[in-house]
Order: C-alpha cells, then structure tokens, then sequence
C-alpha cells in the first residue's frame, strides 16, 4: 500500500516525502514540476535512503494519473499540488480555477474509482479572508478575499460534499498559517521562481546580498511595531502534521480542518531582528505602503490539531531564521544543479 503524494517536488512536498519516508511508509509522487524541481526528490532520496516512483504529470492529463492508480495500491492521497501565488491569482483566475479546482476534481474522480477514500487537502490560512479576530480558531467564519484562497475554500466544500455522497470518506483539511525555514541538512528549501513574493526567502536574498533591501509593507498596522503579525511555522513541523492528519484519516472518517501553526504570531520586523541575531547578517530594510490585500495581524489557535491530531509544532523562530539561512548559503540558486548553472553561465 502506498501513500500518493501530489505537489510532492514542491517545497511542503519534499519536506512531506522525507517525513513519510522516515516514518516507514511507501509513497508515490506526481507533480507536473511547474514551480517545482525534480532535483528535490532526489536529494529526498538521498537524505533518506529510500526510493520511489515519480511521475512528472499534470493532474488535469486524467489518464496519465489513472495509469498511476492501477500501477500502484494507493491507500492515501496527501494533496499538496497547486498555484499559490496570491498576486497571480488575482491578475490570472481562470488558471487558478483550471489547475486547482478542476486538477483536484480528476483526482477525486479517480480516487472514487479506484475506491480511495482517505485523504490530506493542503489548504491555507487564507481561507480566513480578512478575519482580524485573533487567534483564529477552525470555527472562525471563512471568506477568501483572492482567487487562490477562494480555489482553496472551494476544494474544501467539495471534499465536505465528498463525504456527504458518501460517508466513508476520511479526510483531514489542513490550513497551512506562513511555512518558512528548510531541512536541517540545508539540502532541501524553498526555491520560489523569481524575486520572492513571501518574506523570509526575501530576508535570504537581502541578507546574501542578492537583494539590495527588504521592502517592509506598512509599519501603520495596530500592532507592537506597526509592522505585520503572522504566524510563522518551520516547515518540518508542517511536514510532521501531515503524518498525523494522515494516521487520522486512516483511522477514521469525516471531514475536519485543522490549524497549522505555532499560535504564535511575529512582525516583520521582528523577523529581521531575529534573523539578524541568529545569523549574523545585516538586513536592511525600508519601510513603504502596505501591500494591497494584506491584514494586519494572522495567527492561529491550533489547540484542536493537538488535541485531535496529536500534534503540537516544535521548532522556534530562531530554529526557522538558522535553517531559511543555511539553505540560501548552501544553494545559492536553489536547486539549480552546478552542470545547469555552468551551462547558464
Ligand atoms: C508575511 C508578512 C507582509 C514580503 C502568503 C499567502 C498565504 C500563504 C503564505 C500560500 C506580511 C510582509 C512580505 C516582503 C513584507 N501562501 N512582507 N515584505 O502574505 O502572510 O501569506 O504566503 O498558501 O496564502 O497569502 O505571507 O510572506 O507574503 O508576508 O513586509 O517583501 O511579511 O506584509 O505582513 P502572507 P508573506
């Protein structure tokens, strides 16, 4: 039996893979490497010793991902693939609504089929919309306020219409608050195409001196600093809370979302400050008008995914600025290979 992983090249899907893979599960990985590269699932391999099937396909080619079911047992579907790009969401909504809502309905479609009914959604904070009661709790009205949050709000009802059709299936929605931080060994990472969107891989690229300055979007907000409030989680605490939103589904059924975050929430600058102590670099900053779209302050209450899932995430901010860091000092350009960037030269 194995554990199909979509999205699993990504920057959560690598991280995810090494986590199953260590736990003694089989999986499978589909991803049609759009903002992602296949040079991660070999450093996945290779940090874990453990190999497995990698199918470069595009959820919407229905029988390139049907062949993988009848290649392969599958017991589980954890569904990390997806555009994610906010700002594009909104200038692009059509794609948006194409690769991700339609992608997923092939999935489930297929899933129905071949009679797997247990599943992990990869969803978002986002689907809060601009709640500014804090901390947000999982009965927190939604709202998506961009074409992205709204691709993931839609998913999760159709995951809840699922399992009203049919009771038995079993599936965990996960609403990621802001992943940062890479694999201790600095060989995994977040590797955005371009200049970042997202601030930590921005603060990297300031701090190595890729980029001139940090732009801080407003320092106006009702906040300690002024500056913006979210809740930032190391990407490995993620990746551990899907093995245990995965143990749930198998081992149950229904539809629940659950909070993944520390409950603690940091400013912008904040994180420089404690990027600055951790690593030693300089990062210097100017402060300009907020970003349109963004609220002020974000972080969650995540009591439900302990008490339900098991799960409590472990590392501190300081762990997050010290593993973001190592990754932007050991890949320079992400997984860019030596050959290729020879090539490039
Ligand atoms: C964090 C804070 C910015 C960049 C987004 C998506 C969300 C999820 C995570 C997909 C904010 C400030 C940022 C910069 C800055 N993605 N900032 N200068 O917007 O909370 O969430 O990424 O699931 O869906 O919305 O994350 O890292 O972009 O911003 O001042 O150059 O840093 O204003 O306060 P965000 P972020």
């Amino acid at each position: 039996m194995a554990i199909l992983v979509t999205g699993g090249a990504g920057y959560i899907g690598s991280h995810t893979c090494v986590e199953l893979l260590n736990a003694g599960y089989d999986i499978v990985v589909v991803d049609n490497l759009i903002n992602s590269s296949s040079e991660s699932l070999r450093r996945v391999k290779e940090l874990t010793g453990k190999d497995f099937e990698f199918y470069p396909i595009n959820l919407l080619h229905r029988q390139d991902l049907e062949s993988v079911f009848r290649r392969h047992h599958i017991e589980a579907v954890i569904h990390l693939a997806g555009l994610k790009a906010v700002g594009e969401s909104v200038s692009l909504p059509l794609r948006y609504y194409q690769n991700n809502i339609s992608g997923s309905i092939v999935l489930c479609e297929l899933m129905q089929e071949y009679g797997v009914r247990n599943m992990v959604f990869s969803s978002s904070a986002t689907v809060y919309g601009t709640s500014e009661s804090v901390p947000i709790g999982e009965h927190e009205p939604l709202g998506a306020t961009n074409a992205y949050g709204r691709t993931k709000l839609m998913i999760e009802e159709i995951m809840r219409d699922l399992h009203v059709s049919d009771n038995r299936w079993s599936i965990a929605l996960l609403r990621y608050f802001n992943p940062i931080g890479a694999h201790s060994s600095g060989r995994l990472g977040e590797d955005p195409n371009g200049i970042p969107n997202n601030l930590m891989p921005y603060i990297t690229q300031v701090a190595v001196g890729k980029l001139k300055e940090l732009q801080v979007y407003g320092n106006d907000y009702d906040t300690l600093d002024g500056s913006g409030v979210r809740d930032y989680i190391h990407v490995v605490d993620l990746a551990q809370g899907h093995l245990k939103a995965l143990e749930k589904v198998l081992a149950s059924s229904g539809v629940e979302a659950y909070n993944l975050g520390t409950g603690q929430g940091y400013s912008v600058l904040e994180m420089v400050a404690a990027f600055e102590r951790v690593t030693g670099r300089h990062v210097p900053y100017r402060i300009t008008s907020r970003r349109p779209g963004d609220i002020g302050v974000c972080y969650a209450d995540p009591t439900k995914a302990r008490r339900e899932l098991g799960w409590v995430a472990q590392k501190g901010i300081d762990e997050m600025c010290l593993d973001s860091w190592r990754w932007q000092v050991v890949n320079p350009q992400g997984y860019l290979e030596e050959n290729e960037i020879a090539a490039n030269l």
